[in-house]
């Protein structure tokens, strides 16, 4: 049976450090608050708000040429596109054909994912589903999410926009016979869209418009229909129970034990989320990677960001059991495991 491995990995974030203290400038919050909540002590912001170079599309490119490089390939050997985001450059047209064409690439498929902090997780999985069909050969596979042109920085929007932060990851998942290659060994996805306005952005959604009002006219546009909203402690509660839900469900399906792990990569939501999860498993600190504390939430971006650094950082190996989990809007949830 055809293995879906990974050959190559990147990421790539905005250089703009944006500390806690700084956002304590923007709003009534400080280090403490947001350190003991959260775990985040700083996140990448694009520099200039009304840059329009570094956008959502630019730092997939960016981690994508790092990826390519890794993998040893070009532009030309990538047969599909999966692009997870939930802030794309346009309304429409999605992010995967702005990637096409900065990298260059054949007029392959490509395909966007909209499923929030799961996207990665969901993109990855459909990504498999056609390497295991062998329907294509290397497939790029993209989170990326700029969040800091779409944040409420008033003390309305604080809950929120402490979190959220930019960045991008990608990977190539290839077709491999080799009886070493790596390969994903089971995927599960998950839905409850009753859940949809716990953590949402109306607009420019049709729901909420009608025939005598435009998708966007600002004088009827209130601030908590255009910024994210979140019922966090909502949301954190739905994530703690889902988490462990959906890990036990990868495990079991690959007939592994959580002793067989040797990396858990979370969906860096929150750092308390990360490690009550970890506590329910018993999982020592060198079998969980987070980098929440450095680059906030970055939603579709999260899991691939961190999973690259952890591989480049040697923290995983040829032959490693991995878990990637993931929780969020929709609300959506998931795991891949796979061996690298
Ligand atoms: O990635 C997608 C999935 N997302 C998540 O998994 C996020 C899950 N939720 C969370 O991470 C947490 O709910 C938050 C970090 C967002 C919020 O933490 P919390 O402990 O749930 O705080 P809270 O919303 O219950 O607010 C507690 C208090 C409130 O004040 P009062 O009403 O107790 O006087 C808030 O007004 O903290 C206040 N507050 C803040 N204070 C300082 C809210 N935001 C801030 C802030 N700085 N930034």
């Amino acid at each position: 049976m055809t293995k879906s491995t990974i050959k190559g990995i990147g990421h790539y974030v905005p250089e703009n450090i944006v500390t806690n203290d700084d956002l304590s400038k923007l709003m009534t919050t400080n280090d403490e608050w947001i350190t003991e909540r959260t775990g985040i002590k700083e996140r990448r912001h694009r520099k200039n708000r009304n840059d329009t170079e570094e956008t959502t599309a630019f730092m997939a490119f960016k981690a994508s040429e790092k990826a390519l490089e890794m993998a040893g390939l070009t532009s030309k050997d990538i047969d599909f596109i999966v692009f997870a985001t939930l802030s794309p450059d346009y309304y429409f047209p999605g992010c995967g054909v702005l990637l096409q064409e900065m990298l260059g690439c054949d007029t392959i498929g490509a395909l966007d994912v909209r499923n929030q902090c799961s996207g990665f997780v969901y993109a990855m999985s459909v990504a498999n589903a056609f390497i295991k069909t062998n329907a294509y050969k290397n497939i790029l596979v993209v989170g990326a999410e700029m969040h800091s042109f779409g944040l409420d920085f008033s003390d309305a929007g604080r809950g929120v926009s402490i979190i959220f932060g930019d960045g991008a990851g990608a990977l190539i998942l290839s077709a491999s016979e080799e009886e070493n290659a790596g390969d994903i060994l089971a995927f599960n996805m998950h839905s409850e869209g009753k859940y949809a306005e716990e953590l949402c952005t109306k607009f420019p959604g049709s729901k909420f418009g009608w025939s005598d009002r435009m998708r966007l006219e600002p004088e009827n546009v209130t601030d908590a229909e255009i910024y994210p909203v979140m019922n966090g402690n909502f949301v954190f509660k739905h994530a703690v129970t889902r988490f462990p839900e959906t890990m036990k469900e990868a495990l079991k399906s690959a007939g592994k034990t959580i002793e067989d792990l040797d990396m858990f990569i979370p969906h860096q939501a929150n750092l308390r989320i990360a490690q009550f999860v970890q506590r329910q498993f018993n999982l020592p600190d060198e079998k969980v990677y987070n980098n929440i504390q450095k680059y906030g939430n970055t939603t579709a971006a999260s899991i691939p960001l961190a999973l690259s650094e952890a591989i480049h950082e040697g923290k995983i190996k040829k032959g490693d059991l991995v878990l990637l989990s993931a929780f969020g809007s929709g609300f959506t949830w998931g795991s891949i495991l796979f061996e690298y």
